[in-house]
């Protein structure tokens, strides 16, 4: 760990789908770095384990059961969080739904299911934190997990795609207005990190996944504690003055797709010799 170890000592954080992958990978950060957790998502047996495991290091962790698409729910349950610790520091939009399928192929409730839980669900979850800091005259911190095809869009997960370019604008639409009640948004747009979650869905064969690494210049995916050191920076009070900002972690992959002589990087030293006799020297 390259922070002190009481970076986040008694911040109370919330972590949407904070008991798999990448949500529980900050949730462990965090409460090594001294925050008092929160979690939710759906399966109430995950958030058990989730608890155990916490319990088992001393790491004061509440976790309720619940779907963010429902905005009632979403409610009640901060309403109970904030009995619970008296008071919330930082909300982690981490939830998120996806699937790889041609867009024709999708229905309508598929692309709602992407929607609601991406871009509706964090819509509520941060309106629900924010609503009560505003009214309680106290600051606080969202950070959104979005993707680094928020604003290139990417074909074949287009209702993901979509439902992230919305949560990015409403990271920076929300870091002008609600500034002035010193509450701040940040954002961290990951490329490929295995977890369980995203792997089955995204890349369900090994010919998948290795044709996404092919695409990164770094050829390696990211590790987790990459990914949970930036976002404990990122909610820390060390990172006060950034607002609005988004911070991509993915081995430089979506610029690889941006930047038209990429696809050089396939060219042998053997050809580039053969490319510089052919390349004229003078007009
Ligand atoms: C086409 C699909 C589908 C698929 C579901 N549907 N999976 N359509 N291809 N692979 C359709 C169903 O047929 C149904 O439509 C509709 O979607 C709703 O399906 P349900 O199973 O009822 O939905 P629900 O139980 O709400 O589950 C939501 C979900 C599921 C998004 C479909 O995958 C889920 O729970 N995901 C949560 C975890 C997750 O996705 N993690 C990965 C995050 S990775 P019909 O019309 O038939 O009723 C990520 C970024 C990764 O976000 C970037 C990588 C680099
Ligand atoms: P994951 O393990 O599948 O995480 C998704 C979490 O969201 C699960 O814990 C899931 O729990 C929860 N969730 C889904 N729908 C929900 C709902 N309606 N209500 C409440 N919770 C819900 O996948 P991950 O890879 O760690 O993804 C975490 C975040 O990173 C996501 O925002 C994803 O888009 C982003 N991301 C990941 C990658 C990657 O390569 N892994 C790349 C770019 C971005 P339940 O199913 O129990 O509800």
């Amino acid at each position: 760990m390259i922070f002190r170890d009481d970076l986040l000592k008694d911040k109370v954080i919330l972590i949407t789908g904070g008991g798999t992958g990448l949500g529980l990978a900050m949730a462990k950060t965090f409460g090594e770095l001294g925050a008092r957790l929160a979690i939710v998502g759906r399966r109430q047996a995950v958030l058990d384990e989730a608890k155990r495991s916490f319990d088992a290091s001393g790491i004061p962790l509440w976790s309720q059961s619940l779907d963010i698409r429902h905005p009632e729910r979403v409610d009640e349950m901060m309403d109970a969080l904030l009995s619970h610790y008296g008071r919330l520091d930082v909300l982690v939009n981490n939830a998120a739904g996806n699937f790889i399928s041609p867009t024709e192929r999708l229905s309508p409730r598929a692309v709602d299911a992407v929607l609601n839980i991406v871009l509706h669900g964090t819509f509520y979850c941060t309106l629900a934190a924010g609503k009560r800091w505003i009214d309680r005259g106290e600051p606080g911190t969202v950070l959104n997990i979005t993707t680094s095809y928020a604003w290139t869009g990417s074909g074949y997960v287009v209702p993901s795609a979509a439902a992230k370019a919305g949560v990015l604008a409403l990271t920076r639409s929300l870091a002008v207005e609600w500034a002035p009640h010193r509450i701040r948004q940040v954002a961290i747009a990951p490329g490929p990190f295995p977890t369980e979650g995203a792997w089955s869905r995204l890349f369900p064969t090994t010919e998948l996944a290795d044709l996404a690494l092919s695409r990164v210049p770094s050829r390696r995916v990211g590790r987790p504690e990459e990914l949970t050191t930036l976002a404990a920076y990122l909610v820390s009070d060390a990172a006060d003055y950034i607002n609005g900002e988004v911070i991509t972690i993915d081995g430089g992959e979506w610029l690889n797709g941006a930047g038209m002589f990429n696809m050089l990087s396939r060219v042998t030293e053997a050809d580039w010799e053969r490319i510089r006799q052919l390349v004229p020297k003078k007009a």
